[in-house]
Parts: structure tokens; sequence; C-alpha cells
């Protein structure tokens, strides 16, 4: 395993998991590969992959419930190095039900949730910033952070908070498509805080990179491991790709151990 180190969050996996698609569809419950869903967590685990991104709204749950799952293999000390990222929808405004979203997917865990954060920007930030911490407050939560935003929403977010700062940003980011990478990033990188690539691998489009299978070529890997190789090798950034195969996992974990070489690095960025 490599490791990252962060403000608040110490020092983390280098490499994460995505969750979306596991347990059924987007507030769909679908138990129907549960197996090769565990299995998915499983190899992540064992090959120390060891953020994991998910959200109440992924297979209505039943993604939490799985990870809850795949964690009790583990013991309390492994537990405690193992970052659980969960998200509530941004529709809830109101604490209540900000802190009943928590509560519910605690429970689905089985355990305390990392870092808990709203899906994209609310109707209220500060609002929404104060129940996180009350989150916090509650133990139910060890951080909060923020997904889909832009560094102006960062810093507003962190004027909002009274007692603790932002631990994550969560935004999409890959070599073709860098919504905000340049201002968010750099913000992110200068403050200690994580910055989770959703979608690293496009969905699976940017595999079809003829420049990224070129590149994989080369260098005797996958486009996907270029492709997440090139994230990880950015300062601050965590990818967590996802996948409903087993052994793609495996794939992923190749990536620990080397980097990208200079020049290649450089063709990724200008796309
Ligand atoms: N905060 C947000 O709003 C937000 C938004 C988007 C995503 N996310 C997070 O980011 C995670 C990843 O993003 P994503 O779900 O958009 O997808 P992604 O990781 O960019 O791509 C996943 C797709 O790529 C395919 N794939 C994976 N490995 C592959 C390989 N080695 N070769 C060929 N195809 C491969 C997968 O198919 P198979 O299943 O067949 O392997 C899947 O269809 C999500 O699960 C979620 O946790 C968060």
């Amino acid at each position: 395993m490599e490791t990252k180190c962060f403000k608040a969050l110490g020092c983390i996996s280098a490499l994460g998991l995505g969750t979306s698609g596991l347990g059924g569809g987007l507030w769909q419950r679908d138990e129907a590969h549960d197996e090769r869903h565990l299995a998915v967590l499983a190899n992540a685990l064992a090959k120390g992959i060891w953020v994991i991104d998910t959200s109440e709204v992924y297979g209505d749950g039943h993604a939490e419930e799985l990870i809850g799952k795949a964690l009790s293999n583990f013991g309390r000390g492994e537990r405690d190095r193992i970052i659980v990222i969960t998200k509530f929808w941004p529709d809830k405004a109101d604490e209540d039900s900000i802190i009943s979203s928590a509560k519910s997917s605690a429970r689905r865990l089985g355990t305390y949730i990392d870092v808990f954060m709203p899906h994209g920007p609310t109707s209220d930030l500060c609002k929404t910033v104060r129940a996180m911490e009350k989150v916090v407050d509650m133990g139910l939560a060890r951080f909060w952070g923020l997904s889909n935003v832009k560094r102006v929403d960062i810093e507003g977010a962190r004027g909002c908070a009274k007692k603790y700062d932002i631990a994550a940003v969560e935004n999409i980011f890959n070599f073709i498509n860098k919504i905000d990478a340049h201002e968010g990033l750099s913000y992110a990188q200068r403050e200690g805080i994580l910055y989770i690539a959703a979608s690293p691998l496009g969905r699976g489009l940017v595999l079809e990179s003829i420049k990224l299978r070129r590149i994989a070529n080369a260098l005797k890997r996958t486009p996907a491991q270029i492709a997440l190789r090139w994230l990880m090798d950015k300062e601050g950034v965590v990818p967590i790709p996802r996948t409903s195969r087993p052994e793609r996992v495996l794939e992923f974990a190749e990536t620990y151990g080397w980097r990208l070489p200079e020049e290649y690095a450089r063709e990724l960025d200008s796309l």
C-alpha cells in the first residue's frame, strides 16, 4: 500500500474504491449480485485499498450494508486505519434530517463514518456545515466534507464551521474531465485537504482514449492503471475507481509502487 498524508485525516491509502452500482442502482436495492459485490470489497480491503466511498443512495443503502459486512471481518485496529466516506442527498437541508441520515448510514455500515458529506451543493451551506458538525459531535462521523464544489464553496463552508475544519472534497476528476481541478485542487493541496477524484475512469469511457492505450502499451500496464496512476501522482489526490468485477480490483491495486514517467504525465495533463 502507498499512503498520502493530510491535515485532518492523517496518513491514508493513496487509492480508494467507489461503490456506486454495488448493491443496486441509485435509490434501487438489488441483492442479486451480493456475493460478487462482497468479493469486490474483500479484494479491495485485502489489497490495501483502504478508502471506501459510498452513499445512502447507492443501492438505496444496500452498498453501505455490504461495506459493513466486509468491514466486520476486520479488528478495531485495522478498521481505524480504513477511511469510509458516505454522502447524503443534498435535498436534506434541515439539521434533523441530516442527523437522521447519518444515523441510518452508521447503522447500515455497522461502524462510525470517517467523512460525511452532501452529494452536492445544498440550499443553505452554513446550515449544512453546522449540521455536519453536530454529526461529528454526536460521534457518528469523525469529519465532514463537500462534494461537487468549487474553491469558493469550500472557502465559504470553512467560514461557516464553528468547531471542525473540512477534511475532504470529492469532485469528478479524470484526465479528460478536469472540472475545477485547477482552482479547487491547488487550494486543497495548499490546505492539506483530501481531494477525492470521483469518476477517475470517466465511467469507463476515458479508457477508450488512443493516447492512453498507447501509453499503457509502452509501459506494459493497462489503460485503467495509467488513468489511475496519473491521478495518484498528483499531490493530495486519491482516486476512487468503481468496478463490479472482483478481478479488476486486483488490476487497480497494481497501481501501487511506481510512478508515471514525466513525459507521459505531461501528455495526459495537456489533454
Ligand atoms: N460525489 C459524486 O457526486 C460522485 C459522482 C460520480 C462518482 N462518484 C464516486 O466515484 C466512483 C467511481 O466513479 P464512477 O462510478 O463514475 O465510475 P469510474 O470508476 O470512473 O468507472 C467505472 C466504470 O469503468 C468500468 N471499468 C472499471 N475498471 C475497468 C477496467 N480495468 N477496464 C475497463 N473498464 C473498467 C466499470 O465497469 P465494470 O463494473 O464492468 O468493471 C464501470 O463501468 C463512484 O462509484 C462513486 O463512489 C461520486
